[in-house]
């Protein structure tokens, strides 16, 4: 069967954006800002995305585009013995996505709760058995997507949500904006401490969520490529990658103005999304109808992310085993739903924890940070070190100064920086 193929360049950057923009541009990176230098802390993060992230994301396009196959079988075309580090790679997604589901469903709970205008309180929720009931729905919908195929699934879904969430998020700021606390709200998110650059724990933060957030190292991009036609991969990298940094700053202005407004702690680390969030919704005027805005948006965000990590198990199936589409991703789905209900069950009465870390939260620092840094690893060595540097140019437009640089940085400089950021990491501990 031939392969299926993107219906056009835009399908395909917003099928990429839809990947790229999820729950760590909107939760996760406000409250790293917040607590790594506020303003400054953008520095450490643009070269990140820029000079390590960005060179990554086209790797794995060009790798996916020049074998024309998904990440087991592109490896084991460059290597017979690679095909395990696909593996590796096929593993680690499936398992982040495990997880990535049950915070969606949370989501999309919580946009129902705030539509409804019955907000529940966090601990109660997921102390609850509802969340599995969110985690199936969820999970059910980001199945039926990736069944309906590239084109069809993938691609339709990121041409309705993707305008959707930004014409969401741009209402949410000029909202947040008039409110009474937006002043203070930005003062806190921006005002930059560049002390806290010579922190290196501020830089390995940095290279963390630049990875995590643009969905880089995971195979994603390498499956993704794999439906390209002739387009030019720096260009539709860089827009994707701009859209993920806007993303991610005009999240942070919508979510510090209205924390300060209902005059709640900032600095609340994880706990923002769920619990201050919505304590600032229930305290602000038109609260109920803001909340449900908020959490739409997220919802959006979180399937369209979750769907691109499906398809990389999916694709793999496919093009490995030459399973049919539809049995592949019945298959994935189900595996997939395994892997997450640990992580479903953490919180609830069963209280799933390992040592005493709930479920969910280890599945986070084991495969969300170190899997995914370890998976960014494997596709950066791969691709820069054995895959012939001619069949690389011939990807990125030719052999000139610039593809020197340019390889130079894929060779030594992401998997160093990879490297470091895997240390700091151990280091860090899950905490
Ligand atoms: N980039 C997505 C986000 O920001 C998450 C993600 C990570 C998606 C890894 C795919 C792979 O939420």
């Amino acid at each position: 069967m031939e392969r299926e193929q993107w219906s056009s360049t835009l399908g395909f950057i917003l099928a990429s954006i839809g990947s790229a923009v999820g729950i760590g541009n909107i939760w996760r990176f406000p409250y790293i800002v917040g607590e790594n230098g506020g303003g400054a802390f953008l520095i450490p993060y643009l070269i990140a995305v820029l000079f390590f992230g960005l060179p990554l994301m086209v790797l794995e396009l060009a790798i996916g585009r020049s074998t024309g196959t998904s990440v087991i079988s592109a490896f084991r075309s460059i290597r017979q013995r690679f095909a395990a580090a696909g593996l590796v790679i096929v593993a680690v997604v499936s398992l982040i996505l495990g997880y990535y589901i049950v915070i969606t469903g949370w989501v999309l709970a919580y946009a129902l709760f705030f539509a409804l205008g019955q907000p529940i309180e966090f601990d109660a929720f997921i102390g609850s058995y509802l969340p599995l009931a969110f985690f199936l729905l969820s999970g059910l919908a980001v199945y039926v997507t990736v069944r309906s195929g590239v084109r069809e699934g993938i691609e339709r879904l990121s041409r309705y949500l993707i305008p959707v969430l930004f014409v969401l998020l741009l209402l949410l700021v000029v909202i947040a904006l008039t409110e009474p606390g937006a002043a203070e709200g930005i003062g806190f998110y921006l005002s930059p401490d560049f002390s806290r650059l010579t922190d290196p724990g501020v830089w390995i933060a940095a290279f963390g969520q630049a990875f995590f957030s643009l969905s880089v190292g995971m195979g994603i991009l390498l499956t993704f490529g794999s439906y390209l036609g002739k387009e030019g991969l720096f260009r539709n990298a860089a827009i994707v990658a701009v859209a993920d940094v806007l993303v991610a700053v005009l999240a942070g202005l919508v979510v510090f103005p209205l924390v300060f407004t209902a005059g709640l702690d900032p600095a609340a680390g994880v706990n923002l999304a769920f619990i201050t969030l919505p304590a600032a919704f229930t305290e602000i005027q038109y609260g109920m109808v803001l909340g449900a805005l908020f959490f739409l948006m997220l919802f959006a965000a979180a399937l369209t992310s979750a769907v691109s990590m499906l398809e990389v198990p999916t694709a793999a199936l496919m093009d490995s085993y030459g399973y049919p589409r539809k049995r592949a991703t019945l298959l994935v789905f189900a595996a997939a739903m395994l892997l997450g209900l640990p992580s479903a069950l953490s919180y609830t009465a069963l209280n799933l924890e390992v040592l005493g870390t709930p479920f969910l939260d280890l599945a986070d620092y084991a495969f969300g940070t170190i899997g995914l840094i370890v998976a960014g690893l494997l596709v950066s060595v791969v691709g820069g070190w054995f895959m012939s540097r001619s069949r690389i140019c011939k990807e990125i437009g030719g052999c000139g100064w610039q593809q020197t640089v340019y390889m130079a940085l894929i060779r030594y400089g992401v998997p160093a920086v990879l490297l470091i950021t895997l240390v700091g990491s151990f280091f860090r501990g899950s905490g």
